[in-house]
Formats: C-alpha cells, structure tokens, sequence
C-alpha cells in the first residue's frame, strides 16, 4: 500500500487467501505479513514522506493489538471461494497442455516434422465437476474420506478409527491394522504364549521357539542341562545306561571277570577303628584302613563249586570308595587270618580277631574308584569259608567300598582248572584229541609320558624306560603294553605262559634292565588310540623282573601266575631304570611278540 498517486493498481481481494505471495513483486508470503505491513504504515515511509497520504501513518486499530490483526486475516480468508479452493464447477476445468518452450538450446531446436520447432508441453491435469478432494492450498475437502473419519473409505485404509473390523479396537492412526500377533514377534501378544523371543520375563533364556518356556532345567529332565550333571537319566554318554538318580556317573565299573574265573561270596565285611573302640561299623557303606588312628577291613569269603577242581588263582577286588580323600598312597596289606567267627554287626576294635597270618599282598597307592586286587591265591585251596584282615603301614587311610555300598562291592574271584587235586577220574571214553593250546599277541604298543598325546601303536618297537628322571626333556617315561589272547586250552590245566619278546637290533636298544611285566585289568585299550594320557592303570603286582637285557636277545617273562586259561589277558612293561630297554613290536621285522603256553596232555 503506498500512496504514491497511480503507481500501483489495487488488486481484488477475491480469494486472495489462495493468491500469494503477495503485492506486485511477491515480497510478502503470508496474510499475517501484509497487514502487518498496514499496520505499521508502509514501508519506504519516510523516503516517500513527501508523496504520501498525510492519512497514512499506521492502523491505528491494529497496532499493537495482535488480536485484531488476526481477525483481519481471518476476514480476508472470508474472501475465498471454496469453488475455486476445490477447483470445481464453475472454475473446474479439462486438462490442459501449456506450451512450454521448445526442446533444444541456443544454437538449435528440433524439428516437429512440419519445419517448426517442436513443443514442449506442460500439463494441467482436468479438474472435474465435483473438484478435487485437496484444495490448490492442501486444505482437505470436508466431504472428502480421510483417515479419522471413523469409515474405511480410502483404498489406502484398512481400518479407519472405530471402523475396524479387520483388527476389532487396535486401529492404528494411520489407518492400517497392527500385524496380527505371532509367535516370533518378541511380544507376548497371545494367549498361548508364554514367552516370545526375547520378551522372556516369565523363563529368562529358557523361552523355546514354540513361545513356551522350557522347564527349568533339573536333575531328572533326562537331559545334561546343568554344570553338575555328568549325565541325566537317559541322556548319558558318559555312562550309558548308568546314569545314577544324582546325575553323576558311577565310576568305572569293574572289568568282568576273566574267563574261566567263579566268583565266590564275600559274605561278611567290617572295620574297627581303635579311636572309637566299642564302635561297630557293620553297617556302613565303606571300610577305612588307616595307620593313624589304626583302622582295619575285616572280609569272611565262603568259596564253594569248586570241588574237587585245582584252584588256580584267587583274587579279592576291592573298589576304592568315590568319596572325597578316599584315596591313598597305600592302598594296605592283606593278611589271611585264622579268627573266621566273628559278625560284622557286632564287631569292634577291641572284639576284632588277631592279624596272625604274614602278608599275601600289598596295594601300593590307589586313586578314587580304582578297582584293587589282591591276589590270594595261596590262601585259598578250594571250598571253604576264609577270613582276611586289610591293614596298612601309612597315616594317609584308604577307604574302601563295602558290601553294603551301592556298587564296588568287595568280590572274591576264584579261578579253577579241570584238575582234581587229588586223583584223576580215569578217563571212561577215549577223549576227542586236544586242539593245541595257542597264545597269540594281538594287540602291542607302548606310551610316552613327555608326548602324552601320541600314539605309536603302528612302530616296529616298544620302549621302557624311566627316562625322565636322569634326562629329563629328552625322552620321557616309557610304559609299553601288551594284549594277548589264549585258545584251545579248554578244560586242560595250563601249566606254564610266557611272553618272549625280542630285544631290537638298534642303537641302545640293550639296556641294565628289560623292565617288571605287570597283568592289568584293563584290556580294552586300543593299541591304534592310546597313550600315555589315555593309558590303562598298572594296576596288578609285578610278575617277572628282567635284569640287563642285549641287542637282539629273545627275553622271557613268565606269566604263568597271570593266564588261568582260554582268554585274552594285558600286560604291562615298566621299568624302574632310566636305561631305556627297546623290544621289537608286532609291527616290526624282528621276531615278534609271541605267548607260549603249556598245558598238561
Ligand atoms: C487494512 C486495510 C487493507 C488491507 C487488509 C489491504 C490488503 C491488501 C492486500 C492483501 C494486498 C495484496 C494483494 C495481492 O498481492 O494479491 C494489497 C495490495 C494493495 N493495496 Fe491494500 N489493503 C488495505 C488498505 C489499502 C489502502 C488504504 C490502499 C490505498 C490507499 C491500498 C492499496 C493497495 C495497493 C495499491 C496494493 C497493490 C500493491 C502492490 O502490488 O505492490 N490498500 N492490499
């Protein structure tokens, strides 16, 4: 607004809400700015003092009155024709191309075929009868659909408000329905969901992919789901099928026993303790021998099917006890006894019967669960009830399983030959000729304690040797291990075996001693897998000691004591000395190990 007489034409303010920007240079974006501009009088005022209208000095009505401003500029959209607003009739119109130029640049356009330059159009869509549902402005047409107009009457809606019969109440704000709940939304959104993912409160990482929660992980869930579960019911690799009720594993069952062995009864077990010496332990699960205070294992075996068969060898296994520090540097020393008629439930330090017989063996030290035999063969002649007592010289006491112990009870196995000890029945039929006996080595092979992890099951020799000890680094201790089997014994009476091995033709092969062969009781290594890690207890006496062996010298070791019949038996080779001894293998081309068994005709 200026006053300057004819320099500005005043334009209609018919529908001036939808003309901006406004005044002749478009200087001005909005209403609020044009009255704004009346209000404080113009601009330019004092430049053009002398051509203005001496009345033009401001609105006074509106300064400083914002209230009347706006309702000025609500006055002036008073002025919009919603027919032009909405483009419909009468100011509704068909579409429309604009030219708009001519392709091309400065230097050419292109031909449209006819010698004239081509046009380039613009398009003004047609604006039908009814107008459009968006106003020139962006202002929605009250009769148009929108979304919150409570109708599903848009093509983009799935719902719209309270019309919402694809998702009943959960009609989003715009317009669409929520993903229907499911299993794997990480919501707990269903009723049969427990859980979702990680919306886990009700089982914190327990939550399964159907969307329950697994139960809390238990002994008995026959499933090893916690750090103190061996195994669990039926889910026991570790033990199979021998999975105990606290989800522990039963320590190593005791090897069967060999062929050709009847296993008599142990029928009564004790200890006595001298510090509590009116105590009786009969019923207790475990037997303590023990230097300090002296404790002693009392055992009364009743062996009978003998008859009138030769008893060739006899053993008491004894199990040590799982129990923490039921280990020992020394497992005792058993003694037969003569005093056989005392009873395990009344039985006490000061009732026990004397130890009057000498030593039949000693137990060096034994490890948790290990299985101890004793060999007392020559306290046993045939059927009888025998007594022993088990005491021991070392303060470090051993506890034994019990005959009242779950498992690992005390056994006593007897071997028997054919034989009567006294006279043979004479032979009534002429006998099918004997097969002859046969001893085979079918499994060799040695250990090394400083390659633990190696196995030399496929070498052509075996070592012994105690190296560590005089050269510790170089070569470690040697244990070598032999598997052999017996057939063709039958029901004869085996009278000698004896393992012969081959001193190897190399370098140090010789040595001050050829080793202590020990029978073991574990026999189902194998020579391709084990070593020195994974290598069986040498857990039997020493059989046969060689002294100094030599290169190329066949040696024998007598393991008569050992091999009661048809079977397969293991032996052990070790040595005490730090010279180590060197035998050819199974593997080798020297003379192999042989077994030579004698039985009687
Ligand atoms: C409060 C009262 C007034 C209001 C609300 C008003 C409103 C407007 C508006 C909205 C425009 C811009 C129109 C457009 O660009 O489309 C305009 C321009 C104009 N008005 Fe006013 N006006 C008022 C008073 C006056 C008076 C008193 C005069 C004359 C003495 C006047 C003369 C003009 C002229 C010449 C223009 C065109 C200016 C240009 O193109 O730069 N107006 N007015």
């Amino acid at each position: 607004m200026l006053a300057v007489d004819g320099a500005f034409k005043a334009p209609s303010l018919r529908n001036v809400e939808l003309t901006g920007p406004y005044m002749h240079n478009g200087g001005m974006l909005t209403l609020d700015q044009v009255v704004e501009f009346y209000t404080r009088g113009g601009d330019f005022h004092e430049a053009n003092a002398a051509n203005l209208d001496a009345r033009i000095a401001g609105v006074g009505r509106l300064v400083g009155s914002p209230t009347n401003r706006a309702n000025v500029v609500a006055f002036l959209k008073t002025l919009t024709d919603d027919r032009v607003r909405f483009e419909s009739a009468p100011f509704d119109h068909p579409q429309l191309f604009i030219p708009n130029g001519h392709p091309g640049d400065a230097v050419a356009v292109i031909n449209d075929g006819t010698g004239k330059a081509t046009d380039a159009l613009v398009e003004v869509p047609a604006s039908g009868a009814a107008g459009s549902c968006v106003g020139v402005d962006g202002t929605p047409h009250f009769a148009c659909p929108v979304c919150g107009d409570n109708k599903v009457n848009q093509a983009s809606e799935q719902c719209d408000g309270t019309d919402s019969v694809l998702c009943p109440g959960a009609c989003r704000a715009n317009c669409t329905c929520p993903p229907a709940p499911r299993c794997g939304d990480n919501l707990v959104n269903q009723a049969s969901e427990q859980c979702d993912g990680t919306a886990d409160a009700a089982c914190p990482g327990r939550c399964r992919a159907d969307c329950t929660c697994a139960p809390a992980p238990v002994c008995g869930d026959n499933t090893i789901n916690q750090p103190s579960e061996q195994c669990d019911g039926t889910d026991s690799a570790l033990c199979p099928g021998a999975c105990r009720v606290d989800c522990t594993c039963p320590a190593a069952p005791p090897p069967p026993p060999a062929p050709g062995t009847v296993v008599a009864t142990v029928e009564a077990d004790a200890m006595v303790n001298a510090a509590t010496p009116v105590k009786n332990f009969g019923a207790t699960a475990k037997l303590e021998v023990d230097a300090s205070p002296v404790k002693h294992a009392l055992f009364r075996v009743r062996v009978s099917g003998v008859g009138a068969r030769q008893v060739t060898s006899a053993t008491l296994r004894l199990q040590v006890s799982n129990l923490l520090n039921s280990q020992s540097v020394a497992g005792g020393r058993l003694h037969a006894i003569t005093g056989c008629a005392w009873d395990e439930h009344t039985l006490t330090a000061k009732t026990q019967p004397a130890i009057d017989g000498p030593v039949l063996a000693t137990a060096g030290a034994v490890a948790l669960g290990q299985v101890v035999d004793f060999d007392v063969t020559g306290a046993i002649q045939g059927d009888g009830v025998y007594c022993f007592a088990l005491e021991s010289p070392s303060a470090d006491g051993v506890r034994y399983n019990s005959r009242e112990a779950a498992a690992g009870k005390p056994q006593l196995l007897v071997g028997v030959g054919s034989q009567t000890t006294t006279t043979p029945p004479p032979p009534t039929t002429t006998p099918p000729p004997a097969a002859s006996a046969a001893g085979t080595v079918v499994a060799d092979t040695y250990v090394q304690s400083d390659l633990a992890t190696t196995n030399f099951g496929a070498k052509p020799v075996m070592s012994v040797d105690n190296g560590a000890a005089s050269n510790p680094g170089t070569t470690g201790v040697q244990h070598t291990f032999l598997r052999v089997s017996v057939s063709g014994v039958g029901a004869r009476l085996l009278t000698g075996a004896h393992l012969k091995l081959q001193v190897a033709n190399v370098t140090n092969a010789g040595s001050v001693a050829g080793g202590s062969i020990h029978a073991i009781t574990s026999c189902t290594w194998d020579e391709k897998t084990v070593t020195w890690a994974t290598q069986p207890a040498i857990d039997g006496p020493a059989l046969a000691t060689l002294g100094a062996v030599a290169a190329g010298q066949v040696v024998d070791f007598d393991v008569t004591s050992a091999i009661h019949g048809d079977g397969v038996y293991c032996f052990a080779i070790d040595t005490t000395s730090t010279d180590s001894a060197i035998y050819n293998s199974r593997e080798g081309t020297g003379q192999h190990p042989a077994l030579v068994v004698q039985v009687t005709p």
